[in-house]
């Protein structure tokens, strides 16, 4: 029997986190994850514990916080993965294993090099050994849509059997249409005799732009009712099934789909502007629901038809999803006590005194530059400081560049290496390649910059500038945000950041690296 409670599962931490650069510190996934839970997601997959320490350590903490979502880790059909899982989660108020192993023709001869029935025989062990911790034990057969049914009908019957509670079908590689998939999905949950016992899911990835609609028509069609989603669609490759397109769909087409989500909608743009800043993956401005002309109406018969009557071209109104017009929130004269509460209004929570101490220094600092402080300012400073590295090798002391027309940037910098004063000086094409330069005099990190991108925090020319620097080195991907009114500081601050969290001893890998 299938109800209307479509149920949200987000990925944002686990595949999300799999997109290359976009991997994420443990109070980082905190962070994105008291905002899930704030907006109500269901189930949060935290990330894959036994890909590394540091993602094992940021599951172990998610599940001691978060009361009001299920939190799940992703674990390979394996006792060691499972185990590492169990550690992980045991905390949780509520908590879900999720093990996947392939079950497509060309992942078990070309990946895995096993048989059928050798997967056959670890896919029910597997859920087995998860079953005899946590009652909640959900199964992916990877590369589902691309799988031969009659295989997957077996393996499915079969974890069911074992205990699985949730089943959910992948589209791993973005193959799938939705008419196809859906009924696809409409005749394993037919063909499978205990398919009444499983909650059914997708995982939709979105290489041909359809992850969205092939996962409504698994729930439409094939009666589907848990979609795995990660907010602004990110993801391995092309992304993931974006969160914000099911729910605002499935709420707004309520007529068409009738169907229910717990997700508070208004939660949907700051928790997007979060994972945006802190991956530095940027939302486009023609983005459904999150981008920022989601809701802008430029041609003059559309302005003229949206003041008459509202509805002529607005389906949902900006203030549904959390658009908020900027606010003055606060200024110079604002004290450490209302600089606290409006994080906390904003659902900010800092994990230490002296990490409050230097965000409100660094507001103090920006109060002095600008006079008109906004939410905006407040997350984008608050996400530097709580992004950066515990072991802070390298401080960006002072610094100063000159560029003119016809003259070629110059730029000076001062650094503390661990407390060590030193400077150099660089040219280069303009002022912040020419920092950047000046700084690798000093580290001569030999890292590959993969990324740099500024972006406006809030409007108009007096907005801070917010950059994103991603390094690599030696196989790992690390981001580096800087913010200020100055966009040549906030790059040498995203430069230094992340030059910190590559010297940090955190072993914090990629997990697509790891397998
Ligand atoms: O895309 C995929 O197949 C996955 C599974 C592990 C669920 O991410
Ligand atoms: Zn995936």
């Amino acid at each position: 029997m299938t109800t209307n409670n479509l149920i949200i599962f987000d990925t944002t931490m686990r595949d999300g986190e799999q997109s290359p650069g976009a991997s994420m510190t443990r109070d980082e996934k905190l962070r994105i994850a008291r905002a899930l839970e704030r907006m109500h997601v269901d189930v949060i997959e935290a990330g894959f514990p036994a890909s590394s320490n540091g993602d094992f350590e940021a599951v172990r903490a998610i599940a001691n916080v978060v009361k009001d979502s299920t939190v799940a880790g992703l674990c390979r059909a394996n006792d060691r993965d499972i185990q590492r899982g169990i550690d992980a989660l045991k905390g949780a108020k509520s908590w879900r294993i999720h093990t996947f192993i392939a079950t497509s023709p060309i992942h078990m001869e070309k990946k895995l090099r096993m048989t059928p029935e050798q997967v056959l025989e670890q896919a029910k062990l597997a859920v087995r050994y998860a079953k005899n911790a946590c009652p909640d034990v959900e199964f992916s057969p990877e590369d589902g849509s691309r799988s031969e049914p009659d295989f997957l009908c077996r393996v499915l019957e079969a974890v069911i059997a074992e205990g699985a509670t949730t089943i959910n079908i992948p589209d791993t590689v973005g193959y799938a249409v939705p008419q196809q998939f859906g009924e696809f999905i409409r005749r394993l949950r037919e063909r499978i005799p205990n398919s009444d016992r499983a909650v059914w899911s997708v995982h939709c990835h979105n290489d041909l732009g359809m992850a969205v609609a092939n996962s409504l028509a698994a729930v439409v069609t094939g009666g589907a009712r848990q979609i795995e989603c990660t907010i602004n669609g990110l993801g391995e490759r092309a992304g993931n099934t974006s969160l914000e397109e099911i729910v605002m769909a499935v709420k707004t087409r309520a007529d068409f789909f009738d169907l229910q989500t717990r997700i508070d909608t208004t939660q949907i743009v700051p928790t997007s502007r979060l994972v945006s800043q802190i991956t530095g993956f940027v939302v486009q401005p023609n983005k459904a629901v999150v981008g920022a002309n989601a809701f802008a109406h430029a041609s003059g018969i559309h302005q003229d038809g949206v003041i008459k009557a509202r509805q002529t071209y607005e389906i949902m109104t900006a203030e549904d999803v959390g658009w908020s017009t900027n606010k003055i929130v606060l200024g110079k004269l604002s004290g450490r006590s209302a600089f606290k509460q409006r994080l906390k209004e904003l659902g900010i929570e800092l994990e230490s005194e002296d990490l409050v101490n230097k965000a409100f220094q660094r507001f103090k600092d920006l109060a002095d530059k600008k006079a008109e402080i906004f939410d905006e300012d407040l997350q984008a400073l608050v996400t530097q400081e709580a992004g950066a590295s515990p072991e802070e090798r390298w401080r960006l002391v002072t610094m100063n560049q000159a560029s003119g027309m016809g003259e070629r940037p110059h730029a000076n910098v001062v650094l503390a290496e661990n407390g060590a004063e030193r400077s150099a000086a660089a040219e280069g094409d303009g002022p912040v390649d020419a920092t950047f330069k000046a700084i690798e005099k000093l580290a001569a990190s030999g890292t590959e910059l993969l990324l740099y991108s500024v972006n406006a925090v809030t409007q108009g020319t007096e907005s801070q500038g917010e950059v994103t620097v991603r390094l690599a080195k030696g196989g790992r991907v690390v981001n580096g945000i800087g913010a200020d009114t100055d966009i040549v500081v906030a790059s040498a601050r995203a430069y230094i950041s992340a030059l910190n969290k590559l010297a940090s001893k955190m072993e914090r890998l990629n997990p697509q690296h790891q397998l």
